[in-house]
């Protein structure tokens, strides 16, 4: 990235003797919007408050529009932050509450009741201005946060696990719309979540975190698709892992079972009797043999969930079970528990992971 608006640099962070953030690297260009995911505990919010100002690094730097950052308090950073717990002043009405900040930063009264009524307009409650906040449900008390973090224009806007503390249908709701009018203010953005959908749905691109450290940065697209570790490749997605031993390293054939399967180009850095985790995702395989998929196994259906439009069938290969889903169709039965089957798939899309 040429000229990144947010960079983070070689980022460390110690509590005593415990390092619990480990040379974090990110740039942000502007107007991204970035999601740091990972399980909980792994350093994500400890990154973000010190984007904030919150928390010191230990070592690293942290750079802004050209300008380092490091050591600034967090109110002269212009930086908008809404959090997993509704932090609303529960004694200020909504129209208060959005105003807060831009009161602090002596904005006139006039100018005040304009920027809250066009943010109000902007996360779609105008009409609820006067209401305090024990009288709006979980998904309002959340967008009058992200109205009252966004009304100063902040410069970069930090999410940490916005919508953890929401039922799941206002989560999905809740997310495109942030997207949405994280796009349409063009704010850069960097959204905090441990919900591999949530950030693949809606993110330019992912930092994978695991341990303190960026595992993988990349586009939803490639996180999925080409997961750097194991670890992303198990974090992220569903994913049938099977074992298979190295028979040929050179020319790439895998014994899996008692079968073979031919990895041209995929053993690097393995030799012969190696054992490996090869992995397929579940839209990668098909049940039975199909044009176009150049390997198969073959297995016995263990189990077969009908979910209407999709069946979803489990099939036993040796130790391994696979997941698949299907298409339904009038016109086909579904398989049956204790059929043989034969399962095929792309060798170009058999993940090894080390
Ligand atoms: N102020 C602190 N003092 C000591 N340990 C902390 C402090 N803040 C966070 N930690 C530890 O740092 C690790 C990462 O925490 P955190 O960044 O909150 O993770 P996440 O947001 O990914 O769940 C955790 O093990 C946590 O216990
Ligand atoms: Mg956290």
């Amino acid at each position: 990235m040429a000229d990144p608006f947010l960079s983070i640099q070689h980022v460390r962070k110690s509590f005593g003797a415990t390092t619990v953030v480990e040379d974090f690297n990110l740039d942000v260009e502007r107007g991204e919007f970035v999601s740091f995911l990972g399980p909980s505990g792994c350093g994500k919010t400890t990154v973000l408050r010190m984007v904030a100002g919150f928390e010191e690094p230990s070592a690293g730097k942290i750079v802004v529009g050209g300008k380092d950052i490091t050591t600034l308090k967090p109110n002269q950073r212009n930086v908008g932050m809404v959090f997993q717990a509704y932090a609303l002043f529960p004694n200020l009405t909504v129209a208060q509450n959005i105003g807060f900040g831009l009161k602090v930063a002596g904005m006139s009264k006039a100018d005040i009741d304009a920027r809250v009524a066009e943010m109000l307009g902007i996360i779609k409650l105008p009409q609820m201005a006067d209401r305090y906040p024990y009288q709006l449900s979980g998904g309002q008390q959340q967008r009058i946060a992200l109205a009252r973090a966004i009304a100063p224009k902040p410069k970069l806007l930090l999410l940490d696990e916005p919508l953890s503390a929401l039922d799941a249908k206002v989560r999905v709701s809740l997310r495109e719309e942030i997207r949405s009018i994280q796009k349409k203010l063009g704010i850069t953005t960097i959204f905090v979540t441990h919900d591999q959908e949530e950030a693949l749905s809606i993110s330019d691109r992912i930092a994978v975190m695991y341990g303190g450290k960026a595992e993988q940065v990349g586009t939803p697209f490639e996180i999925y698709n080409r997961p750097a570790t194991k670890f992303v490749a198990n974090f992220v997605g569903t994913l049938n892992v099977l074992e298979g031993t190295v028979t040929d390293a050179a020319s790439g054939k895998v014994r899996v079972n008692s079968e073979e399967v031919l990895l041209k180009g995929k053993l690097n850095g393995s030799k012969s009797g190696d054992t490996l985790s090869l992995a397929l995702r579940p839209e990668a395989i098909s049940l039975g043999r199909q044009p176009g998929r150049d390997s198969s196994l073959s297995g016995e259906i263990s189990e077969v969930h009908f979910l209407g439009s999709v069946i979803r069938v489990r099939v036993g290969i040796g130790g391994n079970t696979v997941s698949l889903d299907t298409f339904n169709s009038p016109a086909t039965p579904p398989p049956a528990v204790g059929e043989k089957a034969e399962i095929s798939f792309s060798s170009s899309d058999m993940l090894v992971l080390h």
